[in-house]
């Protein structure tokens, strides 16, 4: 016989609020189900919809959450002009297969006197993290409260944060958060631009250069494994390419250890090609194995 939530519609599938959202895991559980977790933070496109797919392929049931988190955002960031479109959002996941979609208003996450800030240091210490003072703070803390309202086997992340994926692994490992990390390719579109909430920010001219970050990078990745002791000079040059092309500023082109995130000078296996450059007002990141 189907669980009560299988019976719902796609406008049910929605839970607003902590107590709701146990009532489902707990019904879950008692039928023996695994379940599996995708944070999100709305704007779907089809790089959410294939963590759900990940998610699946690893538990009985699938819960995505949205919540457009304000503390991961920095004053001058675009917290106050995120896409929102919530009605959209959950039937572009009901769609993927989606079972639960956890819509969290703000007090279930961030009640009246909310006082924890999880900080995790080492991995957050290059890439993003000087460009974007408290960001993995914010993340790290409203990770810990989806993880630990939801209580799930899995949860998924995208590489294409791959340095959000690497505090997340660590929030898990140093909090004790029983739950297995999943990380998932980046999907992309045809010319290469990693799918992203933040590309429907570039207009047409901007959207047409977009890519070439992704084609640097992969020069990169190509000239590094050629002079593999000459990271440093290649990455300049990348990042000088990068401002000529019509990047408006490149906050890293860097190559570094893929488990650590140490900046490497000198290539020798398990590396990725990290980059972060402004297009107009969009800020995009990508990163490619070294391989
Ligand atoms: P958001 O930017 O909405 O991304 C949600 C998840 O989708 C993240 O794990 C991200 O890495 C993944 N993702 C985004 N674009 C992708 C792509 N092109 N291919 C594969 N995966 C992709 O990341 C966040 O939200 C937030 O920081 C969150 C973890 C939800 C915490 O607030």
């Amino acid at each position: 016989m189907p669980s009560t939530v299988e019976l719902m519609s796609v406008p049910d599938k929605i839970v607003r609020n902590v107590n709701d959202l146990r009532a489902a895991v707990t019904a879950w559980r008692r039928d023996g189900k695994t379940i599996g977790l995708v944070p999100t933070m709305g704007a779907i496109h089809v790089g959410h919809l294939s963590l759900v797919t990940e998610a699946k392929s690893h538990c009985d049931k699938v819960i995505a959450s949205i919540f457009v988190n304000p503390t991961q955002f920095g004053e001058n960031e675009d917290f106050d002009a995120y896409p929102v479109d919530e009605a959209r959002d959950v039937e572009e996941l009901s769609e993927a297969g989606t079972d639960l979609v956890f819509c969290p208003g703000r007090e279930d996450i961030y009640p009246e006197g909310f006082s924890t800030v999880i900080s995790i240091s080492g991995v957050t210490a290059g890439l993003c993290g000087p460009f974007r003072p408290g960001h993995f703070d914010g993340v790290a803390t409203v990770v810990a409260k989806l993880l630990l309202q939801c209580l799930p086997d899995v949860a998924v992340f995208g590489e294409k944060d791959y340095q959000q994926l690497l505090v997340i692994r660590k929030l898990v490992k140093d909090l004790n958060i029983s739950v297995d990390i999943v990380g998932a390719p980046i999907i992309r579109e045809d010319d290469g631009l990693a799918m992203s909430s933040r590309n429907r920010y570039l207009s047409k001219e901007e959207r047409a250069l977009a890519p070439e970050l992704n084609r640097v990078l992969r020069s990169v990745a190509n000239a590094v494994i050629e002079k593999p002791d000459d990271c440093e000079r290649i990455c300049s040059l990348a990042r000088s390419e990068l401002l000529e092309i019509g990047f408006a500023s490149v906050d890293y082109v860097a190559v570094c250890d893929m488990n650590s995130l140490e900046l490497l000078k000198i290539y020798s296996g398990s590396a990725r090609v990290f980059g972060a450059a402004r297009m107009g007002t969009a800020r995009l990141i990508d990163n490619i194995p070294v391989t």
